[in-house]
């Protein structure tokens, strides 16, 4: 079971608990079920209109699938990943920074901080 909780500064917390492990829902899509409004665009990896802050509840590292291709590049783009730490995640196979695309990001079993901006 996943446990997300989304913060934004102009809205109150939401955890909501989701069924996790079917490597297909991504945080904008259970944001959109739950009438979470965090900013979307192309959907597809492409515009980083979707970005968020993830950090582990738990302890432990953020696990969340690793960065597509398409994340990867739009994230650093927008300077939020250096080619270093791409390097280092290709070794590690675990996400680099706290940023990530909503769009993208495939839950896991996890318990995890959604932070993102607001209107
Ligand atoms: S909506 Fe465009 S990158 Fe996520």
């Amino acid at each position: 079971m996943a446990k997300v909780t989304f913060r934004s500064p102009l809205h109150k917390d939401r955890t909501i608990e989701a069924v996790a492990g079917s490597h297909k829902q991504t945080i904008l899509q259970l944001a959109k079920e739950n009438h979470i409004p965090i900013d979307f665009g192309c959907q597809n990896g492409e515009c980083g209109t979707c970005l968020v802050k993830v950090t582990s509840m738990d302890q432990s590292k953020p696990m969340g699938g690793p960065l597509n291709p398409s994340e990867t590049q739009v994230l650093k783009e927008m300077g939020k990943i250096t080619q270093e730490e791409i390097d280092q995640m290709l070794i590690d196979d675990l996400p680099p920074s706290p940023w990530r695309l909503a769009c993208q990001m495939i839950l896991r079993d996890e318990e995890v901080l959604i932070e993102y901006p607001s209107r």
